[in-house]
């Protein structure tokens, strides 16, 4: 199966699959769910300080060429002050065992925090050769302008993104600036396999509703980083490069979006305007 990649504003490139890890805390079944990513093809991680699991990262990605992997992890919300950045990142670094890391992210959004001086030193971290790309996560449309009006450039958004949180004004104003888009919990938490409209067209394509709701994110050009545990889950949800959803078919999901919204994610500390 040939991976494609999704060229960021800054040049690098984004295995636009990946492999999510939040809630693999379990140090051999991480292991083993990176392992067999990796033997599947997937070369893209997606990782986070409070995952607490970049140590089993870290061994299950050991002996494998650095330059073939892009790994992503992000800043905790506890640690959101200018003067850690830098420290915040050394501790991922070395917890992962890497130099460098492909993407580093701002995990949550906080007002009452720095948020521009922050980011400010994640571009320092850039120059210094610590990380490739930056950029943020659980950000809204009001969150990016804070950065733009500042003339701080970030190459990514990491956000809820699937059938039933289908957010097009958030992907029009990050596609007109040059910011590209991570769907976390992108088959919705397995939600993906009880709706009667995917389900119609998961029978109607012969694939399943996993396959359905990554390839309606690909064909939107968006990253996917689905968590899954077995073999069988990680290979299913690679298997989206060989179809294609039609454009009635694609409208068709985004009007679950419309008319059955449901955000999964929403913790008390979140700063989401709807
Ligand atoms: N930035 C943020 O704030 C944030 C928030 C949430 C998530 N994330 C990232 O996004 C990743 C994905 O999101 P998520 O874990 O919330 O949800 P998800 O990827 O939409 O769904 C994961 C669930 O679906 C199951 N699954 C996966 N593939 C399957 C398949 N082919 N058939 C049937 N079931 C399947 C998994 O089971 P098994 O594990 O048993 O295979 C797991 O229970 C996270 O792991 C994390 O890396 C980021």
């Amino acid at each position: 199966m040939t991976m494609i990649f999704k060229k960021l504003d800054d040049g690098f490139e984004i295995p636009i699959i990946g492999l999510g890890t939040w809630l693999q805390k379990n140090e051999p079944e991480c292991i083993n769910a990176v392992k067999s990513a990796l033997d599947i093809g997937y070369r893209h991680i997606d990782t986070a300080d409070i995952y607490e699991n970049h140590g089993y990262i870290a061994k299950a990605i050991k002996g494998f060429t650095r330059e073939k992997l892009f790994i992503t992890t992000k800043l905790w919300k506890d640690f959101m002050d200018p003067k850690q950045v830098e420290s915040q990142c050394d501790k991922c670094l070395m917890q992962l065992n890497l130099d460098y890391l492909d993407l580093y992210l701002i995990h949550w959004p906080d007002r009452t925090k720095p948020m521009n001086d922050i980011i400010y030193q994640m571009t320092k971290l850039k120059e210094r050769g610590k990380v490739k790309s930056i950029g943020v996560s659980n950000f809204t449309i009001n969150h990016l302008q804070d950065i733009l009006h500042q003339g701080l450039k970030i190459e990514m958004n990491q956000v809820e993104f699937h059938p039933f949180l289908n957010q097009p004004e958030l992907l029009d104003f990050c596609n007109r600036h040059a910011i590209a888009i991570t769907a976390y919990s992108p088959i919705a938490r397995g939600n993906v396999f009880h709706d009667p409209d995917i389900n119609s067209i998961s029978v109607k394509y012969k694939r399943p509703a996993n396959q359905i709701a990554l390839r309606w994110l690909l064909q939107k050009d968006i990253v996917a980083i689905p968590k899954a545990t077995s073999k069988e889950h990680l290979e299913s949800n690679f298997k989206i490069f060989d179809f294609q959803l039609d454009p009635d078919d694609m409208k068709k999901i985004d009007n679950i979006g419309f008319t059955r919204p449901k955000r999964l994610i929403n913790p008390e500390f979140a700063d989401f305007e709807y």
